[in-house]
């Protein structure tokens, strides 16, 4: 079953708010685990208020030995199986990126962001020399404005594109709910309108950023079945 790893060395950039939402979303529809291999845990943390949905499951990594062990377990029994680690150029990291249907590079539209994309993909293509075989990757650009976008932030977007590398259609945007969601410990359907912005705004958003995704693997079933 799809397997989606989250990496990018950078710190901050939106690795676990981004496997939290897409896993939001499919649990919605169907099983879906995440294992969070961060040895921070700030999505064990979450889970542990209480509030993870039935559907959702939340593995606690316990090293980077059995990382693919875990990874394999939960393909077997849950639809979707999300991977978020940690901040850095890590092994896991690399064992990681060999077990994804697709890796996504979460990245601010910042250039310390952009850079240390580029230390994902270094990762990446070394491991598939390793391999001989494609890793497929996309980066997702997250936190990003919806309105006035800063003429650095266009300049980033403008060059990342101009590379040609696969870029996720739908942007993550810059939103209460999406902070709030750790801040809280809850899902965004259990937000409060009282307590957090643009909530209708934000499900939309992490929705169509999900769609975006679940088309791509359909993609990738139809190509590799014809
Ligand atoms: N789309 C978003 N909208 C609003 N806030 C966001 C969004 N994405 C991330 N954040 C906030 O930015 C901060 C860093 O996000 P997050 O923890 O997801 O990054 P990370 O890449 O997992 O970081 P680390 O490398 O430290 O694990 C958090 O405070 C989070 O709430
Ligand atoms: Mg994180």
């Amino acid at each position: 079953m799809p397997t989606i790893v989250l990496a990018n060395p950078k710190g901050g950039c939106g690795k676990s708010t981004t496997a939290l939402i897409l896993g939001q979303i499919l649990a919605r529809e169907v099983p879906t685990a995440i294992i969070d291999a961060d040895p921070n845990q700030p999505i064990s943390t979450w889970a542990a208020a209480g509030c993870s949905p039935d559907n959702l499951m939340v593995i606690r990594n316990q090293s980077v030995e059995t990382l693919l062990d875990e990874i394999d377990e939960a393909s077997d029994t849950h639809k979707f199986v999300i991977v978020d680690l940690e901040g850095v150029a890590s092994r896991a990291l690399s064992y990681a990126v060999t077990r994804a249907h697709l890796t996504i590079i979460p990245m601010q539209k910042s250039r310390p962001d952009a850079d240390m994309a580029g230390k994902a993909i270094r990762a990446i293509r070394i491991e598939e020399k390793a391999r001989r075989a494609r890793i497929p990757f996309a980066i997702a650009f997250t936190k990003t404005r919806v309105v006035a976008e800063s003429k650095t932030a266009q300049r980033i977007a403008t060059d990342v594109r101009s590379t040609g590398l696969d870029i996720v259609g739908v942007e993550l945007h810059q939103r209460d709910a999406f902070a709030a969601i750790f801040d809280l410990g809850c899902t965004l359907f259990a937000l409060d309108p009282k307590r957090v912005n643009n909530i209708d705004a934000a499900i939309n958003n992490a929705e169509m950023f999900t769609g975006d995704l679940v088309t791509r693997f359909m993609k990738t079933v139809r190509s590799a079945a014809a």
